[in-house]
């Protein structure tokens, strides 16, 4: 049986894109996101309007999409409470985020110069897209902004691609998902993410330990 159901949230599993922007000081800012899509050569990005890496894609109109393993979970959780932005909203305030300008440190990551855009890759994501930003507009009651990006260089892993062609291994490819503010990998719960204890998430996994 159905039920009419007003869900909070919409995060039904999306792959965890670790974004590459410049700060204003000309250093590279690193955020996980996964309200991402693709068509074409076109990834959609969905980002609060408040959020370091959203401004800086706007300034800047360059951006690396660094598609997360399911092997860097640690990693991305170091950066899950983390925010580039010095002025922190008062909604993360109270959810337990900081200011932390060096994200790459924080997360045990390594930069990786880029090719065509300013901001550094991270070395350990297989898959690297250069982005250039397109357009963009408000979403969500203008909480959060819809950013277009074209990808103009994909750097592939020779460990995930299909040898010898220009696709990537889907048997080999195994990304980190984001699945109601919790992390899984190949269909199996990974950890349960701090984002989720933020947003005190029901139906949770249980922390290790
Ligand atoms: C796995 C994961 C997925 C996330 N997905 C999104 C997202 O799709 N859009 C978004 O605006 N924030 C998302 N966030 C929250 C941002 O990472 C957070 O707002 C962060 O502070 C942004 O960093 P910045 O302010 O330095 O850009 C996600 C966080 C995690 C840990």
């Amino acid at each position: 049986m159905h039920r009419v159901v007003p869900l909070k949230v919409h995060y039904y599993g999306t792959p965890v894109v670790l974004v590459s922007s410049t700060n204003p000081d000309g250093t590279t800012n690193l955020a996980p996101m996964s309200s991402a899509w693709w068509l074409g050569q076109t990834a959609m990005l969905g980002l609060a309007r408040s959020s370091r890496t959203t401004h800086n894609l706007v300034r800047t109109g360059e951006a690396v999409l660094n598609l997360a393993p399911s092997t860097l979970v640690d990693h991305v959780d170091r950066l899950a409470l983390l925010t580039g932005s010095p002025e922190l909203s008062g909604h993360k305030r109270a959810t337990g985020y900081r200011h932390e300008p060096r994200k790459f440190e924080a997360a045990g990551l390594t930069p990786q110069p880029s090719e065509l855009v300013t901001p550094d890759r991270v070395l350990e994501c297989p898959i690297q897209l250069e982005c250039r930003v397109v357009d963009h507009h408000e979403v969500d009651s203008g909480s959060a902004l819809a950013i277009q990006v074209s990808v103009i260089r994909a750097h592939v892993s020779d460990a995930v691609r299909l040898y010898g062609t220009t696709y990537v291994d889907p048997q080999a490819w195994d990304p980190l998902i984001m699945k109601f503010c919790d992390f899984f990998g190949a269909g199996e719960p990974l950890l349960p993410s701090r984002l989720a204890a933020g947003w005190e998430m029901p139906g949770r996994l249980e922390a290790a330990g």
